[in-house]
């Protein structure tokens, strides 16, 4: 008797109906190349889809926090109607506070995008791969006139969300629904943010992250990683340092570390 091949389509489609991906929204592409890569991997279709549903559980990180998005779009829509720059930081910095990376910056952010641009240059168009919240650091950024700005996430709220706010700011560019490890950007730009999350990623698929830098059509790639454990407990410095080196051992891209107290980030000039 032969054996029925795995329905991708209908796992896909049980796991996308998760009460709490129901809620975000997730790419349904993000599910399909997880469970392909997961029934390659595991020895059989149960445990695939088990393995598969843990590591999107990592990859949508639900956990790192999300503000109430119709309260932020009030609160963004209110404060940008005052016209009053620092009104619209507060706002900005109050949704940031609501997801761990993007609080976690808070601190840095006077000093962040200043220390880093000074080795890129001002960019003029600015790509944030896996953004989140991070595009609500914009008023922090001090970019040009006629900037534009395309920030990439899987998770369909935040998308649609992300694109209200670059209206209210008159940001040109878009926010996009789009697993970016599986459609690599088509935008080119001066600058690309990846921002603590190439850990999680090589998680998913080891060896996922080269390929994506390779495809950037940037002249700098802006990496970087959290210094220390999600409880704070542990530093993880050394490791992620590690890390970064290995993914780049091949390229001969010059690299300049800029290091925070949270974060460490790597500004790789592929083009400049
Ligand atoms: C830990 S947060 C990092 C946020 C942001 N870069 C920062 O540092 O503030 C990771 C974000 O990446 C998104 N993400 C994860 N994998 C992705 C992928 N393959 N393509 C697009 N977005 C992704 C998640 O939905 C989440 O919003």
């Amino acid at each position: 008797m032969s054996k029925q091949p795995p329905d991708v389509e209908a796992i896909v489609a049980e796991i996308a109906r998760n009460r709490k991906y129901r809620a975000s929204g997730v790419t349904e592409s993000t599910i399909r190349d997880i469970v392909l890569s997961e029934l390659a991997r595991q020895p059989n279709a149960k445990a695939a889809v088990q393995s598969a549903r843990r590591k999107l559980h990592e990859v949508m990180a639900l956990y790192l926090g999300d503000p109430d998005y119709d309260a932020a779009r009030a609160q963004l829509e209110a404060a940008c109607a005052t016209g009053d720059a620092a009104t619209i930081r507060a706002a900005c910095a109050a949704i940031m506070r609501e997801h761990d990376s993007t609080r976690e910056r808070l601190p840095l952010l006077d000093e962040f995008y200043p220390r880093i641009f000074a080795v890129t240059g001002t960019p003029q168009t600015v790509l944030d791969i896996a953004c989140a919240l991070n595009p609500l650091a914009i008023p922090w950024m001090g970019l040009p006139p006629g900037a534009r700005f395309f920030a990439y996430d899987i998770h369909r709220q935040r998308v649609a969300f992300l694109n209200t706010f670059l209206a209210l700011v008159g940001m040109g560019g878009a926010a996009l629904e789009q697993d970016i490890l599986v459609d690599y950007p088509q935008e080119s730009g001066d600058v690309a943010l990846l921002l603590k999350e190439i850990h999680r990623m090589e998680k998913r698929r080891r060896g996922i992250v080269l390929p994506l830098l390779d495809a950037l059509n940037v002249r700098w790639i802006v990496l970087s990683s959290p210094t220390r454990s999600r409880t704070g407990r542990h530093t993880v410095i050394d490791a992620y340092r590690e890390q970064v080196r290995g993914i780049l051992a091949g390229r001969p891209w010059p690299v300049t570390e800029i290091e925070f107290a949270s974060e460490l980030v790597y500004c790789i000039a592929k083009a400049p």
